[in-house]
């Protein structure tokens, strides 16, 4: 395994590679890799000659008052997992790297980045797609996994490929959960104890939604009123929720009413000062 943290070396890498007929796949991640990591690079291995995995905390997709500054970090700790799993390069570059002072370019998919996190991020899946866009031309994968867990972002990063162009097919990974059900996140690293038995509630409100739903339960607001309420069901919730809301899974609207489409119920809250998100597809 290989790092390379210049963006001439990983491009000149690709382009040769790509040359010698060799099939790419790229993950990208912002680090202290967990299993959700590990599964996408598991799929990106099966699939491809070779596979890189890049890690960068992207200072773009952060708001002003966002934890950039404490994101949790383990270089050393990821490099092995990468090892581990048989990546070929790990792209690592610096934040001058990637924003040199001249930087000034965005990309910007309008319209289903204004909803759920894109109502109380408002700059970040324009960072997002900003720094994707740069690891793809840097990269030239065939492939590019991103997880189920950031059900908006893989639904904000397939839209920017068949808009743009890009001629990589974009594999999406199911969650890998907790044994207690809770989504993986670098971010659960930030709870409490305490907070951390509690952030299992997320799951399974969201599983009782989707057993109302099962049993014939199919008005959205009736399912998102019986997350609310059993989040809330102990005297003092911890949940701050940001929001409950049904999507139509495929074309990522709000669906009101009846839901007659594959959706997906999408929730982000707030335990102990961290932000969790995570969602469930309502299926019978
Ligand atoms: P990060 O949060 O590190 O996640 C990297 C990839 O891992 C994303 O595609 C995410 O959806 C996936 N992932 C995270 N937790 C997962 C889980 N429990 N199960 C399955 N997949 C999971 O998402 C980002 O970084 C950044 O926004 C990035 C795309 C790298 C751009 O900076």
């Amino acid at each position: 395994m290989q790092q390379i943290e210049s963006s001439k070396e990983i491009q000149a890498f690709a382009l040769e590679s790509r040359r010698a007929g060799k099939s790419i796949a790229l993950v990208p991640t912002m680090g202290f890799l967990h299993d959700g990591h590990l599964e996408l690079m598991h799929k990106a291995r099966a699939q491809a000659d070779l596979v890189i995995v890049s890690i960068f905390i992207n200072p773009i997709q952060f708001g002003p008052n966002e934890d950039l500054d404490r994101y949790p970090q383990d270089l050393e700790g990821d490099l092995n997992k990468c090892r581990a799993v048989g990546v070929d390069i790990v792209f690592t570059p610096t934040r001058q790297a990637l924003y040199p002072e001249s930087f000034q370019t965005s990309v910007e998919v309008t319209k289903i980045t204004k909803c759920l996190c894109g109502a109380g991020r408002p700059t970040h899946f324009q960072g997002v797609t900003t720094v994707v866009s740069k690891l793809f031309n840097l990269t030239l994968p065939d492939t590019a996994f991103f997880g189920e867990k950031d059900f908006q972002q893989l639904a904000v990063i397939r839209r920017m490929v068949t808009d743009l162009s890009f001629p990589i097919k974009i594999i999406g990974v199911p969650i890998v959960r907790e044994s207690d059900g809770l989504a993986m996140s670098s971010r659960n690293a930030y709870l409490p104890t305490k907070e951390r038995k509690e952030a299992s509630g997320i799951f399974a409100a969201l599983s009782h939604a989707q057993n109302l739903y099962k049993q014939g339960h199919k008005e959205s607001e009736e399912l998102g009123q019986a997350v609310l309420k059993q989040l809330g069901e102990k005297i003092e919730s911890p949940f701050q929720v940001e929001y409950i809301k049904i999507y139509d899974a495929w074309n990522l609207t709000e669906i009101s009413g009846l839901i007659t489409t594959p959706a997906v119920l999408l929730i982000a809250v707030h335990l102990a000062g961290t932000r969790l998100i995570d969602n469930l597809l309502l299926e019978n």
